[in-house]
């Protein structure tokens, strides 16, 4: 690998500063090609959203954010906000793609819940190579009643983008679909493997993975407890005290870490537990410099578990590899723009089976309905844990085993995707779209 660990400090993003009109803020990005810092002493040429890698959106709930999108990239593309709750003109569809050289306005009313989301690329067939070369956004959205628990807050509050890559030593970012075994080199918020230098006090964490195909499975120091308090749709209902995290390809999981247990002077690294042969596992070293006064504590009660309704609608959703077609294939078919999957109405909460069939290849599948929030109520037949009791958008299954979820269409009609997040899956077939009615 070419580079030395902890020899780079953590980019901590600023939030983008927005027009701020009457009623709703406007943000200009426009998608292009930069060449940017990554490895010390080479710049690699990515995509990225107004020249930078892991920008920051923080928006309010109930006050509505636009933005408007100019494509300065020589290939389409469709911007996308994961765990958002858009109208379908907003939402990515790949028929809305915005041309090379054009622009588009994007709508996003904030009327949901406090929580972490992101924003990337849905064009089909590029969004695999647009996400892996650079251009993911954080987007934060936050409440009153988020606010008033006495959560860390300010600077230290810090959003994490978790990503793998290839690297070469002159700085190229090196993309093959199906190369996903070979990108040995881990980023936090663009950077690879940085340090990041923390007073002894309680910090949170919005972890956002925005791998391609790589799972991390986080530990911290020796195998330290941290507080897990928050997963893709924010709050849950209470804190778990947890030794190890997972996060998924798109997932986003929040931890409050309190360093005030490590004397200053001390260095404790996070790394995964999930590597491929020759991989190095830190992914991030905090160094704990100075004291700090410390008023932020996780309370007991974070935000109730939702109440999402007695499902009245059940469906399978079987998720296979064709080694035949090489294609990734839900109930038994690919993707296909002109096919409407099913037809959910308004009002109607419905109970998903998700089932990954692929125990022959052992590939991980997982589940993202766009525009609605859902709970995992089941794994394998059996409830889910404590931390999975609050909001999900992406759910991942291993081969053999099954999760059963709850979700309820609310107040927008249209056309809506759901997909694998893995993304060589999704690019080789494993999407569908359903259409909510009235
Ligand atoms: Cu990150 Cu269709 O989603
Ligand atoms: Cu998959």
């Amino acid at each position: 690998e070419p580079t030395r660990p902890f020899t780079v400090p953590l980019r901590v993003p600023r939030p983008l500063r927005p027009v701020r009109l009457a009623d709703h803020d406007l943000y200009r990005l426009t998608t292009r090609e930069a060449d940017v810092a990554i490895l010390p002493g080479t710049t690699s040429r990515v995509r990225t959203f107004n020249g930078a890698l892991s920008p920051l959106i923080v928006a309010r709930r109930g006050r509505p954010v636009v933005i408007e999108q100019a494509n300065a990239l020589d290939v389409p593309f469709s911007m996308h906000l994961h765990g958002g709750h858009v109208p379908a003109h907003s939402d990515g569809h790949p028929d809305n793609e915005v041309a090379p050289g054009r622009s588009r306005l994007f709508h996003y009313p904030n009327t949901q819940l406090a929580s972490t989301m992101w924003v990337h690329d849905h064009s089909h067939h590029a969004h695999a190579e647009n996400i892996y070369r650079g251009a993911a956004a954080t987007y934060v959205l936050t409440d009153p009643a988020e606010d008033r628990l006495p959560l860390p807050k300010g600077q230290y509050d810090v959003t994490l983008q978790l990503r793998d890559a290839k690297i070469e030593e002159n700085g190229t970012l090196v993309y093959d679909l199906h190369g996903f075994q070979d990108r040995p080199t881990f980023l936090v918020n663009g950077s690879p493997r940085p340090y990041f230098e923390v007073a002894a006090r309680k910090y949170r964490f919005r972890l956002v993975n925005t791998s391609n195909e790589r799972a991390f499975v986080l530990r911290l120091g020796e195998g330290e407890e941290f507080t897990h308090i928050a997963t893709d749709g924010g709050l849950l209902p209470a804190p778990v005290p947890s030794r190890i995290l997972q996060v998924w390809p798109a997932e986003r999981q929040e931890i409050v870490v309190d360093f005030s247990k490590y004397p200053v002077g001390s260095k404790v690294v996070l790394q995964t537990m999930m590597t491929f042969p020759g991989e190095a596992p830190e992914v991030l070293r905090f160094d704990v410099v100075r004291s700090a006064a410390d008023p932020s504590s996780v309370p007991g009660r974070l935000r109730p578990a939702p109440d999402l309704g007695t499902p009245t609608v059940e469906r399978q959703f079987a998720m296979s590899f064709d080694p035949a077609s090489q294609q990734h294939l839900i109930n038994g078919r690919p993707f296909d723009v002109n096919r409407v999957d099913f037809r959910p109405r308004l009002g109607t909460t419905e109970s998903w089976t998700i089932e990954n069939k692929d125990t022959a290849f052992t590939i991980p599948h997982s589940m993202h309905p766009h525009l609605e929030h859902f709970r995992v109520v089941e794994r394998n037949g059996k409830p889910a844990g404590p931390s999975e009791a609050g909001l999900k958008d992406t759910v991942t299954v291993m081969p053999g085993e099954s999760a059963r979820i709850l979700i309820r269409f609310t107040d927008y009609t249209g056309m809506f995707m759901f997909h694998c997040h893995l993304m060589g899956h999704l690019t080789m077939g494993m999407m569908g779209q359903m259409e909510m009615v009235r």
